[in-house]
């Protein structure tokens, strides 16, 4: 089997039922269960002894090391972390207590356990570290996309965070051997995402009639990736990656949030139409910029291409009109999520009007 952290999770959940369709393996997910962390994600396996879920903090490193022993894991991906820049903004603390001190403490743990296996167990194991494109710092327009090569250049205490975790990793592969692997991937998208980041956020805020708020100029360029395809790169790189690499994974889909929202808002007028009959891109409002915010993030996915012969399946167009559809059809996953804590983030954000 093998070990997932922060499995409740927005990619976290996505992989796990995808790990499951397509490979049949069993998995352990420990998460904290923070905000962002939602079993309702994993309510089809609800009955399926293939999921076993544990709450629990990576920085836990007795209940980490009882994990290992118990369930003697072929592999670890880690998603667990703090991951939304604004927030990070806002309160940086938790984000060096997860993304840092918890990724040391749980490399300390797989450690001690990796050193304890034997022979082709050994060999076998790997330690999959799942970060972001953010680490390598905002490009300018003309700047070609972040290869594996580009010097980290974290801007916020986010991407800060996890480039610090992503050296702690490499320096457990150089120092004691571990067979790492590390992802930086770009933006995701699709369903489960918590709607405190931006396309399910500009979803709900259009459906409830809000003003959707577009940072500064709204020419920041994100790279969108369906987070389907995500899942099959991680799928990819786990079984072919080489002991100690990188792999940028990306979706070849350069976008500004302008270009994003108007999208979200199309499809939204053809398969909700509000109910004044007035386009969605009608509730655009430009709001005061996020401070130090990255102009563009562009990933050159041709490494993991030509090594494992990954590449995305889904366009920005077909991933995108399957993900609106997702949110229509589960209304009550929103409803669920829509507590009290997401009402005191919006009123944070972006205040009460
Ligand atoms: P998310 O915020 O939706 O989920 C994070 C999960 O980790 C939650 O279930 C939370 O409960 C859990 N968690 C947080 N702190 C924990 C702790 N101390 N111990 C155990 N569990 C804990 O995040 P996501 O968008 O699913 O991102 C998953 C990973 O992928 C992160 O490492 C993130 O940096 C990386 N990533 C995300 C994106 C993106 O676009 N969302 C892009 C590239 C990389
Ligand atoms: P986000 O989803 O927070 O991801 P990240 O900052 O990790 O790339 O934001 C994506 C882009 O959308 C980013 O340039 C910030 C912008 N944005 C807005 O314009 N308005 C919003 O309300 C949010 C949440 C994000």
């Amino acid at each position: 089997m093998i070990l997932v952290t922060g499995g409740a999770g927005f990619i976290g959940s996505n992989f796990i039922l995808d790990w499951i369709a397509a490979t049949g393996e069993a998995t352990v997910n420990l998460d904290k269960l923070t905000y962002a962390g939602n079993l309702e994600n994993l309510v089809s396996l609800k009955d399926d002894s293939r999921h076993v879920f544990v709450r629990g903090d990576i920085n836990d490193r007795e209940l980490v090391g009882r994990m290992l022993a118990e369930h003697q894991p072929r592999a670890i991906i880690h998603f667990a972390a703090e991951s939304h820049v604004d927030r990070s903004i806002h309160g940086p603390g938790e984000f060096i207590q997860t993304n840092i001190n918890g990724t040391f403490s749980l490399l300390e743990e797989v450690r001690a356990y990796w050193q304890g296996l034997q022979g082709e167990e050994k060999a076998a194991f790997r330690f999959l570290h799942v970060s972001t494109d953010e680490v390598y710092g905002s490009l300018g327009p003309n700047d070609p996309p972040f290869t594996e090569a580009t010097a980290y250049a974290p801007n916020s205490p986010y991407s800060a965070s996890k480039a610090a975790s992503d050296h702690l990793v490499r320096a457990y592969h150089h120092t004691y051997g571990l067979p790492t692997l590390t992802t930086n991937c770009s933006n995701n998208y699709g369903a489960f995402q918590f709607p405190e980041k931006l396309i399910p956020l500009i979803l709900l805020n259009a459906l409830t009639a809000k003003p959707l708020p577009i940072y500064g100029d709204g020419l920041n360029v994100r790279d969108w990736l369906y987070v389907g395809d995500h899942c099959a790169a991680i799928r990819a790189v786990l079984a072919g990656g080489r002991l100690g690499e990188t792999y940028n994974i990306g979706g070849w889909n350069e976008k500004t949030n302008l270009d994003v929202v108007h999208t979200v808002c199309a499809i939204l007028d053809e398969l909700k139409p509000a109910a004044d009959h007035k386009p969605y891109a009608a509730l655009i409002t430009y709001v005061k910029d996020r401070p130090g915010h990255d102009r563009r993030y562009a990933i050159d996915a041709h490494k993991v291409e030509r090594e494992l012969g990954w590449k995305p399946m889904e366009t920005f167009e077909t991933g995108i009109h399957k993900t609106v559809a997702w949110y229509l059809d589960n209304m009550g996953w929103v409803e669920n999520i829509v507590s009290g804590e997401y009402q005191k983030w919006l009123a944070t954000q972006y205040g009460k009007g």
